[in-house]
């Protein structure tokens, strides 16, 4: 164990590079821009800062805090750094959260990640030159197989697949000191990226409206999200996104800075590295993240076409057709450039996504690195390719919807609570302060132990009681008239029932179309059994664990 014991960040500037490179993902670059523009744009600015600001920061130092106290007695995951807090048995079943998350995320992003790694190559060598867009949409169809090929395995998208997964648990076998390399290599690039591309987003202007689209312009998508509207405020929709996506970018809720912190020696600094970390991600979300997609699409197509095609898609249906007018020379640049920086930008997430696990096994059964990185690698395999073969039929949606947005939100609840009410406030903050190199403001103290839970508790319950068509005043209204509240097919009451598909279902009479749900509802509900055995199979090596430490004959010795 003496190793595992040892193992610690190499330098500061390296710790916050690899934290910073943990949050800045794909999230900053593809989830970010398509939530603001499906929420209004402009309305859904004024929400995500105040998330950041009272649930987003407050997590984060408490997740770095937490981290860090379990770390000094040994604890680099979350069921027992939850455990190394408070005396109730139950809390580290809450932990088991922190490692499901993360081996459930890295399923379905590092296909994501893989894709990118294929358009850098696809770039390179020139396959879209030359491609209309329908051509260029069509290519990223028959990737991921939407149309389905004869054998119905989309063999390339397997092929990058596993060597993304391979790639990953490489660098992971090499430990802390892998991860750190990652990120000193991969975040200045992705900046130097980045700023080459925001600055072509931004200069473009109207400089690329074409006969067909004569009003397009790269300002209006600027306008459009940067203009703050008020009217948006009461709705809990909105606030519910942005929540959403505070979370899933800032990787709070999950697990992994629990882990990376506990890596933290005893004595160093959490408060201004959490803040440090947080910056970063903001940065490279609101400044590089919306002066790349949005504002190059809506300078060539136009910002209806944007509104209206928002979606994951885009960067890769979209984005390699419009670089092409940039000439043979620059296309292939900017290709490399977009593709790249998302590609650095997933693995230096994907990577701290295998960190919890290696950290539980090694801690709990003295497994070594490289034992740890690839059973994570094989766990991540098995998961991970019904999200690439069976892509279409929602897999992929279903592991997104309750492992990267549901369960962080559960686990986040959970954590701010045993934080500042298990734990303590007072103890908390004290150890929040220790070796600070930041004068924390004061208010925080307040904000964590109310605001912060009581957000997190509204989110919560406006996701697993949205009413129908997300309309809270009428939900109201017809609540206090004695009509009771009508759920949306999107609550979270509703989803685990399936409701919306048996709607459906009911309503189908086209033999194809009850063909199709009948499917979808099959292939959900695999999903959905997948999860759960993956969560019990944790939860069960969970309580293995915490008999062996019973019958430890030392347990000082932890
Ligand atoms: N924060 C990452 C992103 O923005 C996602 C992530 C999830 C990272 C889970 C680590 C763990 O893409």
């Amino acid at each position: 164990m003496t190793l595992g014991q040892k193992e610690s960040w190499g330098s500061r500037v390296g710790l916050i590079l690899a934290m910073a490179g943990n949050a800045v993902g794909l999230g900053n670059f593809l989830r970010f821009p398509v939530q603001a523009v499906n929420n209004g744009g402009g309305a859904f600015i004024i929400p995500y800062l105040v998330c950041f600001l009272l649930m987003g920061i407050p997590l984060l130092w408490i997740e770095w805090s937490m981290g860090r106290f379990g770390g000094r007695s040994n604890n680099h995951s979350t069921p027992f750094i939850l455990d190394s807090m408070t005396k109730k048995a139950f809390w580290k079943y809450f932990g088991v959260f922190g490692i499901f998350t993360n081996i459930a995320v890295a399923a379905y992003y590092c296909y994501i990640e893989s894709w990118t790694m294929s358009y850098v190559w696809h770039s390179i060598i020139g396959t879209f030159d030359g491609m209309s867009q329908t051509q260029v949409a069509q290519f990223f169809a028959n990737y991921v197989d939407i149309d389905k090929s004869l054998t119905g395995i989309p063999y390339e998208a397997v092929v990058f697949y596993v060597l993304c997964l391979l790639l990953n648990t490489f660098i992971l076998s090499r430990g802390l000191a892998g991860v750190e390399r990652a990120a000193k290599i991969g975040i200045p690039l992705l900046l130097v990226f980045g700023a080459f591309l925001a600055i072509r987003g931004l200069t473009l202007g109207t400089s690329g409206a074409s006969p067909e689209v004569p009003n397009a312009s790269a300002w209006d998508g600027l306008n459009f999200l940067w203009t703050p509207q008020y009217s948006s405020l009461s709705d809990p929709k909105v606030w519910l996104a942005a929540a959403g996506q505070i979370f899933f970018t800032l990787s709070v809720g999950m697990g992994t800075i629990h882990c990376y912190a506990a890596y933290v020696r005893s004595k160093d600094d959490v408060a201004l590295n959490a803040v440090s970390a947080g910056f970063t991600n903001e940065f490279v979300e609101v400044v590089l993240g919306s002066s790349i997609v949005i504002p190059i699409a809506a300078g060539y197509l136009g910002l209806d076409w944007v509104k209206e095609n928002a979606g994951f898609g885009m960067a890769f249906q979209t984005m390699p057709f419009l670089f092409e007018k940039w000439g043979p020379i620059l296309s292939t640049v900017a290709g490399v450039m977009w593709f790249g920086l998302l590609f650095f930008a997933g693995i230096t997430s994907s990577l701290a996504m295998g960190t919890p696990w290696m950290g539980f096994m090694r801690d709990e059964f003295g497994w070594g690195r490289n034992k740890g990185a690839w059973s994570f690698g094989a766990i991540v395999l098995a998961l991970g390719l019904p999200t690439v073969i069976f892509f279409e039929h929602g897999v992929f949606d279903e592991y997104d919807y309750w492992a990267g947005t549901v369960s962080l939100v559960v686990f986040a609840l959970a954590e701010s609570i045993l934080f500042a009410w298990v734990f303590g406030i007072d103890k908390g903050w004290k150890e929040l302060l220790s070796g600070s190199d930041l004068k924390v403001p004061t208010v925080y103290k307040f904000i964590i132990k109310y605001i912060t839970p009581l957000m997190l508790l509204l989110v919560f319950l406006g996701a697993l009681f949205t009413p129908t068509e997300n309309d809270w005043t009428a939900a109201f209204h017809s609540m206090f008239s004695g009509n009771g509240w009508t759920l949306d097919n999107a609550s979270i009451l509703k989803t685990i029932a399936n409701s919306g598909l048996h709607e459906q279902l009911a309503q189908a009479s086209d033999p194809v179309e009850v063909a199709r749900i009948t499917d979808r509802l099959f292939y959900t509900n695999m999903a959905r059994g997948l999860l759960t055995f993956t969560f019990a199979a944790l939860a069960f090596l969970v309580y293995i664990a915490a008999n062996r430490r019973l019958r430890s004959t030392t347990p000082a010795d932890r």
